[in-house]
């Protein structure tokens, strides 16, 4: 498994067969190397429904006809606007062909504001652990710092995880830190930092604190065979 860094909290996955796409947030996102009309991937999984995480969804998809995951509300919206979804939710596991989803509470907001401003409830923010090919990657979300992320570490053995640093909307670099602590895996990429002005961070830092694994400072378009 290939597994990729794009800016904010975007992440690629490819396996043998398939590409997974995760919170696809480009137009609007400075630090990405993507463009939308490149992105072809079978499948989009979404944590939550802030603009900055659902991002490009829907054009991406309805363009390469990508399955996206998502939690039930949040699904239930981007499938009204005219794409294939699989609503899922938070403790909620399915295998697909191209691996197994599973969705783990994040302690954040769900909505989504439209053009015309209109804010809709998408539910409730989430994580996502994703197997494929005997490895697990874990996707935070956004998210507060929390004590059942033990619970998470101690029930799926994580190969690579991504963890929000950016702090003021989502865990800082010292909560981020402790995070890995009760996740236990065994290596870990930070996201959700630098993109505004409010979560500007020295990743480096959090490298310095963290010791129990290894963290991968990538930058957008950098990736990890693992
Ligand atoms: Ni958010
Ligand atoms: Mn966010």
């Amino acid at each position: 498994m290939y597994v990729s860094f794009h800016g904010h909290s975007v992440v690629k996955i490819k396996t043998g067969e398939f590409t997974i796409l995760v919170d696809p947030f480009i137009k609007g996102n400075a630090l990405t190397d993507l463009k939308v009309e490149n992105e072809k991937p079978d499948v989009i999984l979404l944590t939550h429904g802030h603009n900055d995480h659902v991002g490009d969804t829907v054009e991406i998809a309805k363009a390469c006809d990508a399955l996206v995951i998502a939690p039930f509300e949040l699904a239930n919206f981007i499938g009204g606007l005219g794409v294939k979804t699989h609503p899922m939710h938070i403790g909620g596991a399915r295998e697909f062909e191209f691996g197994k989803v599973k969705f783990t509470q994040a302690f954040h907001g769900s909505s989504f504001e439209t053009e015309n401003n209109e804010v809709i409830y998408t539910g409730m923010p989430s994580g996502i652990l994703f197997t494929a090919e005997g490895k697990t990657v874990y996707h935070a979300g956004d998210t507060a710092l929390f004590g059942d992320m033990k619970l998470i570490g101690d029930r799926h053995p994580i190969d690579l995880a991504f963890l929000p640093i950016g702090d003021n909307f989502t865990m800082g670099i010292e909560d981020a830190a402790y995070a890995v602590e009760l996740l236990s895996p065994k290596a870990v990429v930070p996201v959700h930092y630098d993109t505004f002005p409010p979560i500007k961070q020295n990743p480096l830092h959090f490298k310095e604190l963290v010791t129990s694994a290894t963290v991968h400072v990538l930058k957008a378009g950098e990736g990890l065979k693992i």
